[in-house]
């Protein structure tokens, strides 16, 4: 018989994988233990923006027409240990409030309930993240006869559901190879395995460093462009070619190195901050010192970008200056605006008296309840109006394709700070506008 499977937590991470186990023809039921989310969820929609999510819920809920019915959603814990024989916890891990070290009260939750309920046989995945140890500890919360094993997730904001539908690795810790637990999760991901997507097993503490270690890899190699950057401006060459140039080595790789104003989002910076928390616990917090380095690199970046919006304004003050800031979200393709750069350099530059005012395609509405005193607009064309300097601080798509001349005969100066790297500067300066961008030349 097919194997019945449970999502634990129907956040980002959570309701992707509900969908995804639907589409990869499992019967499903997902837990949350907020009431309103279940109500949501269970009419195909999401409450966050994910391209193909909403689709792909829509494919499966039971109860919405033409679906396979094969998705359903509860808040009873009864039900979930019931029907589970696979159960995923997906709750999340966020910063503990003051200090570097992730908060585990979800997970702990989470298997504490389940425990109480989980039937003899089943399999537990846990796929939060979490520091290296927790799988563990965990395992010895959950009663005798069932397994627990550790598959992380490593799904992008913007791209959740090809990248949980085709993941490009399936990562396995477990406490006995070979066993049970593993045999489990074969078949789970038979069908991406099937496609070509490799499957790793590993032990628990492997399988959690995984995550954190791949997380921090990425982090480094975005500070990494961003420190060249500096470099660059100091020395008038142009980390855009650098990043070209050093990214043909295939050691190297190109992907990642778009220097700008820096990473933000739910993960990147909570992750390497927890993960030198963990490192100082276990006593080699030397190992990880350079994550502290990448970290503020990373920062510094949103304060380079004020202070270029302040040369360009005449260098004293941002009194009474209008300022345009294009996107709001941490990256494009998505409605997240947790840690956003973009957003830290809009506040900060209203909190020093500029007039700011932001427009983005889908975070509007986060970053309105975020950071409501800032000024909003329904349009990039409407944001720009009157501007005496406009930041491209999120790369959509949309900003891409901007007309430069249109929004030039609406500013009050013409000045553009690309804090991405991503416009077309032959187009914007061919229209008349002083372009300027991280790590490059003023030209
Ligand atoms: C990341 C990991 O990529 C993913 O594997 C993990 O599961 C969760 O964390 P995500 O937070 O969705 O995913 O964003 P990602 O695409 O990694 O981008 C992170 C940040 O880095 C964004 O703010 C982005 O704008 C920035 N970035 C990315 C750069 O500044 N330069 C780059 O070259 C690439």
């Amino acid at each position: 018989m097919a194997l019945k499977i449970t999502v634990i937590g129907t956040g980002y991470l959570g309701a992707t994988h509900a969908a995804a186990m639907a589409e990869l023809g499992f019967e499903v039921l997902g837990l949350d233990v907020v009431p309103e989310k279940i109500e949501l969820l269970s009419s195909g929609r999401v409450p966050m923006y994910e391209p193909g999510l909403e689709d792909l819920l829509a494919k499966h809920v039971a109860g919405i027409e033409g679906s396979s019915g094969r998705l359903r959603f509860t808040t009873s814990w009864e039900e979930v240990g019931a029907f589970g024989d696979v159960h995923f916890v997906c709750v999340n891990t966020p910063q503990k409030h003051g200090e570097y070290a992730c908060d585990m009260s979800y997970v702990d939750a989470a298997f504490t309930s389940l425990a109480a309920v989980v039937r003899e046989g089943a399999l537990v995945v846990g796929k939060s993240t979490v520091p290296v140890g927790s799988a563990e500890r965990l395992a010895g919360l959950l009663p005798e006869g069932v397994d627990l094993a550790w598959n992380p997730e490593f799904l992008r904001e913007g791209f959740a559901v090809q990248d949980t539908l085709r993941p490009d690795r399936i990562v396995v810790g477990v406490q006995d190879a070979g066993g049970r637990a593993e045999k489990t999760l074969r078949e789970v991901y038979a069908v991406p395995t099937g496609q070509g997507s490799p499957f790793v097993v590993t032990d628990f503490p492997t399988a959690e460093l995984v995550k954190t270690a791949a997380n921090s890899f990425l982090a480094t190699k975005i500070s990494f462009i961003n420190a060249m950057a500096e470099v660059c401006e100091a020395a008038g060459g142009d980390v855009v070619k650098l990043a070209e140039a050093i990214g043909h080595d295939d050691r190297i790789g190109a992907k990642f190195l778009r220097a700008g104003v820096g990473f933000g989002g739910g993960c990147l910076p909570k992750d390497i901050r927890a993960f030198m928390a963990r490192a100082g616990e276990l006593g080699v917090d030397q190992a990880l010192t350079f994550l502290r380095e990448i970290d503020s690199i990373n920062m510094r970046r949103r304060g380079q970008m004020v202070e270029m919006a302040r040369e360009v304004l005449g260098g004293s003050s941002f009194l009474g200056a209008r300022v345009a800031v294009l996107g709001a979200t941490f990256k494009p393709d998505s409605d997240d605006v947790r840690d956003s750069p973009a957003l830290n350099v809009a506040g900060q530059i209203h909190l020093q008296g500029g007039q700011v005012t932001v427009y983005d395609p889908k975070g509007m509405e986060n970053a309105r309840r975020l950071f409501p005193t800032l000024g909003y607009a329904d349009t990039a064309l409407d944001a720009v109006r009157g501007a005496d300097v406009v930041l491209h601080l999120t790369e959509w798509r949309e900003f891409r394709e901007l007309d430069p001349a249109e929004l030039a005969a609406v500013v009050s100066s013409p000045v553009i700070l690309d804090g991405r790297n991503a416009l077309d500067s032959e187009r914007w300066r061919a229209a008349g506008w002083t372009y300027r961008a991280m790590g490059r030349p003023r030209a």
